[in-house]
């Protein structure tokens, strides 16, 4: 029998399309609780986890990206968890992704569908966005690396895991 983990793991699949349910904060939590214990360069853990939940703030970040892009960064989640540290410092990139990952795998262990956007840096870059940014209390020199939508799938059906290229491994 295939471990309970690599399981979670090897099924996990990006969602687009929400239903509208909202995720509890408690299980939102739970999820940033995941992200918390991800490993981070010599152990700094320079980064934070913005938590957004509030219909509030999360409108006003569907807002910004429908303004901006013209297109609605939130597929109709009600929650969103931002990743970010400082932009300069060398581990942010890599200390964030660690994070984002065990989010989205938490998410699934869960049974709440995710997915990454990556639109905020830049949104946060705009006029309007930095504003947003500032209301959220993120401090103005933070990379948002990525962010993890969290909700439940309008179709299960449709959520299908994608092939793996077959040379995806290689053993040396
Ligand atoms: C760095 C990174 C950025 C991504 N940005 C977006 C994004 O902005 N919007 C989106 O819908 N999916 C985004 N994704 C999700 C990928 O499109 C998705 O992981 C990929 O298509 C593979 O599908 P899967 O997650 O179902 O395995 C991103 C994934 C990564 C790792």
């Amino acid at each position: 029998m295939e471990n309970k983990v690599l399981k979670i793991i090897k099924s996990r699949v990006s969602c687009r399309a929400y239903n509208g349910k909202k995720v509890s904060l408690k299980k939102a939590l739970e999820v940033a609780e995941a992200g918390k214990y991800a490993p981070s360069g010599k152990n700094r853990q320079i980064a934070n986890i913005y938590v957004v939940n509030s219909k509030r703030y999360v409108e006003k970040l569907r807002t910004l990206s429908l303004n901006e892009l013209n297109c609605d960064c939130m597929y109709g989640a009600k929650t969103i968890l931002l990743v970010g540290a400082p932009r300069e410092d060398a581990f942010t990139d890599k200390d964030c992704s660690c994070i984002l990952e065990n989010m989205f795998i938490a998410a699934h262990a869960l049974k709440i569908d995710s997915c990454w956007i990556n639109q905020f840096d830049d949104l946060f870059n705009t006029k309007n966005g930095l504003k947003v940014k500032k209301a959220l209390g993120i401090p103005e020199d933070y990379k948002i690396v990525g962010s993890c939508i969290l909700g439940y799938a309008q179709d299960e059906e449709s959520l299908k895991v994608k092939d793996r290229k077959e040379d995806f491994i290689k053993i040396l």
